[in-house]
């Protein structure tokens, strides 16, 4: 049995995660998703809402399992022996050199975590949370972005986040 551990922030989650996720689940036995942190980024959604919204995309893939872990990826893949390697999508080759040193930082922590890319589909290349993010803020339709289950709770925690961060910098001017 092949197990593989597909990591990631997924602040959220969008159609373009989605499409590693399934083409993943379809290469090995078992896929777990994994909610990791990167500390240099300021995240929107908290662990238990990403992992939340994961659920609900992934709701019909039988073979995904969905976890979260606030260390480093190498000690996850240190503390579960039955996964047998990462799994990572590529976008384009702005995303190769960042995968690249992440790669092998991971295998000098661990050298049993070997690395595997997945080249991302021509139509998900250019998605990403950020981008997910700014159009929800300003109401945008998610539809092509984000699987259906989980726009409604995307549009509606970032346009508060977004009213909130507007409300504060008038009381900073006001000041
Ligand atoms: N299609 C579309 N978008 C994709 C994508 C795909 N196939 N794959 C990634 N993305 C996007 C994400 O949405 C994200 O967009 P954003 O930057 O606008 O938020 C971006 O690409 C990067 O995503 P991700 O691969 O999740 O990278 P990350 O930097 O957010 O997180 C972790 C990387 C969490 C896996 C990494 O920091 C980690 O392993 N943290 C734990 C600590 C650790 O072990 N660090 C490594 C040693 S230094």
């Amino acid at each position: 049995m092949k197990t593989a551990i597909y990591p990631g922030s997924f602040d959220p989650v969008t159609n373009g995660h989605l499409d590693i996720i399934k083409r993943a689940s379809k290469m090995f036995d078992k896929l777990v998703v994994v909610v990791l942190i990167n500390p240099l980024k300021n995240y929107s959604f908290s662990i238990p809402e990403r992992v939340g919204l994961l659920s609900k995309a992934c709701g019909d893939i039988p073979n995904i399992e969905i976890d979260s872990y606030d260390g480093l990826l190498a000690d996850y893949f240190k503390e579960h022996p039955e996964i047998d390697v990462i799994v990572k999508g590529l976008r384009a080759t702005s995303d190769f050199e960042y995968e690249f040193q992440m790669a092998h930082t991971n295998k000098d922590l661990n050298p049993r975590a070997e690395t595997v890319f997945i080249p991302a589909s021509a139509n998900t290349t250019f998605i990403s949370s950020s981008m997910v993010k700014q159009v929800a803020m300003f109401g945008g339709d998610l539809t092509k972005y984000v699987p259906p289950e989980i726009h409604e709770q995307i549009s509606a925690k970032l346009t508060a986040e977004f009213a909130e961060k507007k409300r504060m910098a008038r009381l900073r001017a006001e000041q």
